[in-house]
């Protein structure tokens, strides 16, 4: 007899009025190949939450189809992203917020930024496709965060790789460990239904590719044996393939998933609106309430302090030119933030009163105007917020864990017209303290050179810039292929520098640069200057 594992661990939901504001919350992001179903997933999820009124504000569809580089498109999503960059919407008393990572096939900053300030995530599969490039380059950020992992194995209603051989490849390719919490009965035109092995519920179709109204319960699978409506051929494979796939994987476990070793697995059809009403359910059962977060001089801040903290994942600058100011987005750490409120920004070392805080959560009518850890603020500022900033209401608190990459690609630029060379400098500060490039200055050259992770942020910076700041730009290849931060003794690093002139350089914070012409040639340095470290991840701050 096949036994069901007790995973009593993925339904005990606290009750949600019994908890503290913070603890209903849940911050967490989609990340997904382009493709894969992040939008359909998205919009689902307000419906199945009810928040339905929320649905216009995913992106239409039709509005962002993808051409790789198309200016447009990025133009667009900054146009509706205020609204759509944070989603909020509440279901049994758990209020949930959905931030979303750029859709854009490019893989970006933005990207690891907004990882930063969520508790969880929630990967897309394709079920015919696996693991693709980029959610394997966005799982890799969420590890290095151990941010705690639920997996969507989407389309399940498309002809799709075998359950288990399709758990075994993401397994092995990510080394992480699987659970399925829910299962298909059948794929593509096969498709009947799931089985929520948690809740020991079948939840079928009526009619064919219809919704899952029917619900049919059980002790064990075995018990469906049978079941009318579904050809047995259909049901004995299915039911096959999950007793090997329990009698296999461990079965879910609380701390292994939180602390990011396991992940849940739902299988289902975001377009027929299949097993996303479970994945809602083991995100609010299961998913992490606001976690402690690490600050500097070894300061642990709790979600249930008293006093506010928060720091800037992200600033976007508004849409009207006239008008040069930006939001930038907070993600809160803890306390009560309410409108009107003085925060001191711990790098500029001042008070700042925010007096039109932008909330996502308007819904919610007891709480309008109050944000707890967990929530996200927007922050109307002039250019004085810069994406890793810390706000802090009292103490002084520097968070932690916003870094900086080294950029892949490097481009000089080069101005179309010489005299606007000020113009430029401003502009490309501004751009980098929003994080849309980074800017080094190279020690012998006086053009400076802007680093990227993916090429389309090169297309957004040279756009903005005319656009925004009258200044035309063009770019010119360098022959360097990477950049690292040098740290070390301060005597060492300057003996370097001195004798790599021509290919050293400073960022924006005069933290010091190495440019390398190759692999080959950044491995011998490492080699030869063993004093010195490398480094390609620099902490914000
Ligand atoms: P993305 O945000 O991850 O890029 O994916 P998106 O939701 O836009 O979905 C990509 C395509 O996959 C869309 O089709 C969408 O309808 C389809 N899709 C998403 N979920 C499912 C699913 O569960 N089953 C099936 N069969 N298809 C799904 P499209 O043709 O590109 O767009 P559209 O013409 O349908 O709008």
């Amino acid at each position: 007899m096949l036994h069901t594992p007790d995973h009593g661990a993925a339904r005990a939901a606290a009750r949600p009025d019994a908890l503290p504001d913070y603890a209903r919350r849940r911050t967490f992001a989609i990340i997904s190949h382009p493709d894969a179903g992040k939008t359909t997933l998205t919009e689902k999820l307000l419906l199945a939450s009810g928040a339905i009124r929320m649905a216009g504000h995913v992106k239409a569809r039709g509005e962002r189809r993808r051409t790789r580089s198309d200016w447009m498109e990025i133009e667009q999503q900054r146009g509706i992203s205020v609204t759509s960059s944070v989603m909020t919407f509440e279901k049994d008393g758990i209020v949930f917020n959905l931030l979303d990572t750029p859709g854009h096939s490019d893989f970006s900053e933005d990207t690891y930024r907004t990882l930063s300030a969520v508790d969880a995530a929630v990967m897309v599969i394709d079920v015919a496709k696996g693991i693709e490039s980029q959610t394997r380059k966005l799982f890799e950020v969420c590890r290095l965060r151990d941010i705690p992992i639920f997996t969507f194995v989407n389309k399940v209603d498309r002809e799709g790789l075998d359950p288990i051989a399709l758990m075994d490849e993401v397994s092995s390719t990510l080394a992480l460990d699987l659970t399925p919490l829910t299962w298909p009965i059948g794929l593509g035109v096969d498709f009947r239904g799931l089985i929520d092995i948690t809740a020991k519920v079948a939840r079928l179709a009526t009619e064919r590719g219809g919704p899952l109204v029917r619900e049919v319960p059980f002790n064990t699978p075995e018990d469906l044996i049978g079941l009318d409506g579904v050809e047995e051929r259909i049901l004995t494979e299915s039911l096959e393939s999950l007793t090997l796939a329990l009698g296999v994987l461990p079965p879910f476990d609380l701390e292994a998933f939180r602390e990011g070793h396991l992940s849940p697995v739902f299988f289902g059809s975001a377009l027929k609106e299949a097993g996303v009403g479970e994945l809602l359910e083991g995100l609010g059962a299961v998913g992490p309430s606001p976690q402690p977060r690490g600050a500097a001089g070894e300061r642990t801040v709790e979600p249930g302090e008293d006093l506010v903290s928060g720091f800037v994942f992200k600033v976007q600058a508004n849409m009207d030119p006239n008008h040069r100011d930006r939001v930038a987005f907070v993600r809160l750490c803890s306390g009560r933030f309410k409108r009107g409120m003085k925060l001191f920004n711990a790098r500029e070392k001042r008070q700042m009163a925010i007096a039109n805080p932008i909330f996502f959560f308007a819904q919610e009518r007891e709480t309008v105007d109050e944000a707890v850890a967990g929530d996200i603020i927007g922050i109307p500022n002039h250019g004085m917020l810069r994406v890793g900033d810390t706000l802090s209401e009292g103490e002084t608190i520097r968070f932690e864990g916003l870094p900086d990459f080294a950029p892949e690609i490097l481009r000089r630029v080069l101005l179309a017209d010489p005299m606007k060379a000020k113009q430029l400098l401003k502009a490309l500060q501004d751009m980098a303290e929003e994080g849309v490039v980074q800017v080094i200055k190279p020690v012998s050259d006086p053009a400076p050179i802007v680093g990227v992770v993916g090429p389309l942020q090169l297309d957004v910076l040279a756009a903005r810039l005319e656009k925004e700041y009258g200044v035309p730009i063009r770019y010119e290849t360098t022959s360097f292929v990477t950049a690292r931060w040098i740290t070390g003794e301060r005597t060492e690093v300057e003996r370097f520098m001195e004798a790599n002139r021509s290919s050293t350089a400073r960022d924006r914070d005069d933290a010091p640069v190495y440019l390398a012409r190759s692999q080959w040639v950044l491995d011998r340095a490492i080699e030869e200057w063993p004093k010195l470290k490398f480094v390609a991840v620099k902490e914000r701050g």
